[in-house]
């Protein structure tokens, strides 16, 4: 058991920070959590570039997941939003950090986005960035925290894949439509999704924060892909219903326009190679019991 930490966490109120917390105050953790509202422990002004460093006194790590939501249609006040929620933020929690003495563990939210969106073989975390917005949005976020590898301090980046959970994100959009028995495969359906089980994230993100050795990359993500087909065809099993309404690639394209293109229509093969080698164990390595641990 490690000892107990006292740990700083932004988008504590989110899909991930909310079980995250409870997971890391059971492991006996002190959480101080920092919002842009009231709910948080400590507040701070994202877009004013406001944060009292005093926040991070006799803190032991910095836990980053805040960043505007990627799903909304991507006009170029959204994107701006997108990309700056995250690399505004790390810089100010950057400059915070590096004010500490010794400097706290750096742990930030990323996405497997920075790979591309239509890769042709398994990407790990040695391979280059991708094309796209979203990859973009990776390289500038992680970038931004670079003074603190530069300066010592020890930084990972969670390059997380689809998380399942039947309280929000993907899988619980799908959940309505595939209930009422409209559900159906995407586009082609040959697209690779490369997810992870919420649980298994929990852990993740505590196995970085507790493990010295976790540093740099980290594809979150479990081991194997599934095509969206394949996906598709588990989620009707499971929940007992057909899945015979395919959504044209070109409806998504019209709807979701970009945001569709590099999110539901990507074709993502990632591989956890350095989760796989520091022996991090997933609880749910195949899908069918990802999708039944977030859906019952
Ligand atoms: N869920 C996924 O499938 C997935 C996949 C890959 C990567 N990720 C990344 O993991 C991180 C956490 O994901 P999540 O699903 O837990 O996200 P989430 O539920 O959308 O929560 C993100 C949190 O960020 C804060 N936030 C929202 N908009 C913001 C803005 N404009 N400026 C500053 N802070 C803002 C909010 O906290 P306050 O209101 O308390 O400030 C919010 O609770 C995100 O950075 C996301 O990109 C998630």
């Amino acid at each position: 058991m490690s000892p107990s930490l006292t740990i700083l966490i932004s988008g504590a109120t989110g899909l991930i920070g909310k079980p995250l917390c409870a997971a890391l105050q059971a492991r006996g953790h002190q959480i101080r959590t920092l919002s842009r509202s009231k709910h948080g422990d400590v507040q701070w002004d994202v877009d004013a570039g406001r944060l009292d460093a005093a926040a991070l006194n006799g803190v032991d790590a910095v836990i980053h997941l805040a960043g505007e939501s990627v799903v909304q249609r991507w006009t170029a006040a959204a994107k701006e939003r997108i990309l700056q929620s995250r690399v505004q933020s790390t810089r100010l929690l950057v400059d915070a950090i590096l004010q500490q003495a010794p400097g706290p563990a750096f742990i930030s939210a990323s996405g497997i986005s920075y790979y591309g969106t239509d890769l042709e073989a398994w990407a790990d975390e040695s391979s280059p960035m991708g094309d796209g917005f979203l990859a973009e949005v990776t390289q500038q976020w992680e970038a931004a925290a670079r003074p603190l590898s530069e300066a010592g301090i020890r930084t990972a980046f969670m390059r997380t894949g689809i998380v399942l959970s039947g309280q929000g994100g993907a899988l619980a959009k799908m959940l309505t439509p595939f209930r009422l028995g409209v559900g159906g495969r995407i586009g082609n359906g040959q697209q690779q999704m490369s997810w992870i089980s919420l649980p298994d994230l929990v852990q993740a993100y505590i196995f970085a924060v507790e493990n010295e050795s976790v540093c740099g990359a980290i594809n979150a993500v479990a081991p194997l892909p599934v095509s969206n087909a394949e996906f598709t065809a588990t989620l009707g099993t499971i929940l007992g219903r057909p899945t015979v309404f395919p959504v044209p690639a070109a409806i998504v394209k019209m709807i979701f326009g970009e945001m569709g293109e590099e999110t539901v229509l990507s074709n993502l093969a990632v591989r956890p190679q350095r989760l796989t080698e520091l022996g991090f164990e997933w609880q749910h390595p195949e899908l069918e019991s990802a999708l039944l641990a977030a859906i019952h």
